[in-house]
């Protein structure tokens, strides 16, 4: 088979990393990919959002099947798209349809989901253009913290968790006046949930459906969880506070139901669906849906598959997925982000990367990093993930930085606290 990966993060690199170990591929394409990625597929010049110049490529280089791995293009329906073309309609592309995507996409749609399913999630009320002074008022009405959530993709910076009202509802105010343009004409207030986080994947054909380990994404810029949140500064695969019991509570209470409000809705969903959630006591509750794997979650996820993913994407394209083993490794995973100086806020591109060509024990996936004259240089905020497996996460985590230092650039920085909570 000839396959398009849509992306260019560090989850890209690593999909395309696993796919490219399955015999069933031909030819691994990566749109527009990275600076990594050229070891392990071709990297086209083509914007995920750009329907029209992917659809080109499809057909230029005869493509099987598309795997799209970010939330932007499946929220501006690049499913939708394929399927409404005569000629692209035969050929596959892994992730949800736009009215599926919407569970990411709207804050205030993947409420009133999970309200109509039962699924339990923080209460909330959402606020429309023209409602500030009801937020006001709604807001005094409520103690701190304050949770606001603007209503559509935001880059990851949608979510202010206000520690006092004045806060509060100058963030508010904010996102009104158009912070993050339409995607803040609404907001969405939630009750704050205090507990432990972790993440829950399943990959679905629509009919059935595989759940993936769960992980844990370390969210915030600083040690000890300090500082403004980030896409994701480290990650650990599974969680140690994730029980069996725990887990079949998730699948009981938030994976069964969700599944059953796809199909209730006529919502044909074919691709992952990441659970943020909240482990409130003994309870897990959703924060939010996504619907494509996590970044970095994927670098630690995806790893400690042993079955074939290119097998499960085919199965997934096909219905199949019910006759598809997913076989797991037993080690543990970790993924350890190296970020520029100034990340999640301002940093400068451009700054030479040195590495050793083989790094044995570590698999090393790239986010933002490029080629310019054969030169490895920066071009991201978080410029790539250093992942290792092993029998326990110390092993794996002081491979991990024990290889980190013969990686360098200028302005390196990481956490150095990834797993020290556990
Ligand atoms: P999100 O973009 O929805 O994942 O939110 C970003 C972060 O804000 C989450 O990872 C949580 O740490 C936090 N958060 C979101 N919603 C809530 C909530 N209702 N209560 C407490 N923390 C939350
Ligand atoms: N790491 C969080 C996300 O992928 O949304």
């Amino acid at each position: 088979m000839n396959v398009l990966i849509i992306g260019s993060g560090g989850r890209e690199h690593t999909l395309a990393w696993k796919m490219a170990q399955s015999n069933k591929l031909d030819k691994l394409y990566i749109a527009p990919g990275n600076g990594g990625t050229p070891s392990v597929g071709e990297n086209i010049e083509v914007s995920p959002t750009d329907f029209d110049a992917v659809r080109q490529v499809v057909l230029d280089k005869q493509i099987d099947m598309v795997v799209v791995g970010p939330e932007q293009p499946l929220v501006d329906g690049i499913v939708d798209y394929f399927r409404e073309d005569l000629v692209l309609n035969r050929i596959p592309v892994i992730g949800p349809e736009k009215k599926g995507a919407l569970l990411e996409g709207s804050k205030d749609f993947a409420n009133r989901f999970m309200d109509k399913y039962g699924i339990p999630t923080a209460s909330y009320r959402s606020f429309a253009p023209g409602q500030l002074d009801e937020a006001m008022e709604y807001l005094k009405k409520l103690s701190a913290p304050y949770v606001l959530k603007a209503d559509g993709l935001a880059a990851g910076k949608g979510v202010v968790i206000a520690r006092n009202l004045d806060e509060a509802q100058q963030t508010f105010k904010e996102f009104f006046e158009g912070k993050f343009g339409d995607a803040s004409k609404t907001v969405v207030v939630e009750e704050f949930l205090e507990g432990r986080e972790l993440s829950a994947f399943v990959l679905t054909d629509g009919k059935s459906y595989k759940i993936f380990p769960p992980a844990k994404d370390y969210k915030r810029i600083g040690e000890g969880d300090t500082g403004p949140n980030t896409g994701g500064m480290g990650a650990l695969s599974p969680v140690p506070y994730a029980s069996e019991a725990f887990m079949q509570k998730i699948r009981d209470q938030v994976i069964e139901p969700t599944m059953r409000g796809l199909r209730k809705e006529r919502i044909d969903y074919r691709g992952f669906l990441y659970f943020g959630l909240m482990k409130v006591g003994d309870q897990p509750y959703v924060i939010e849906y996504n619907v494509r794997m996590g970044d970095p979650e994927a670098q630690v996820v995806v790893p400690r598959m042993k079955s074939d993913l290119l097998e499960a994407m085919d199965a997934v394209a096909h219905q199949r997925l019910d006759n598809y083993h997913l076989e797991l490794e037993d080690d543990y995973a970790a993924a350890v982000i190296l970020a520029s100086q100034g990340y999640p806020g301002k940093y400068e591109k451009g700054k030479t990367i040195t590495m050793p060509e083989d790094m044995e024990k570590v698999q090393v996936f790239h986010a933002g990093t490029k080629k310019e004259q054969g030169q490895l240089v920066t071009a991201g905020g978080r410029v790539m993930a250093v992942t290792a497996l092993a029998p326990d996460f110390d092993q794996a985590l002081s491979t991990i930085y024990h290889n980190i230092d013969s990686i360098e650039f200028e302005g390196k920085y990481y956490r150095k606290d990834i797993g020290h909570d556990l």
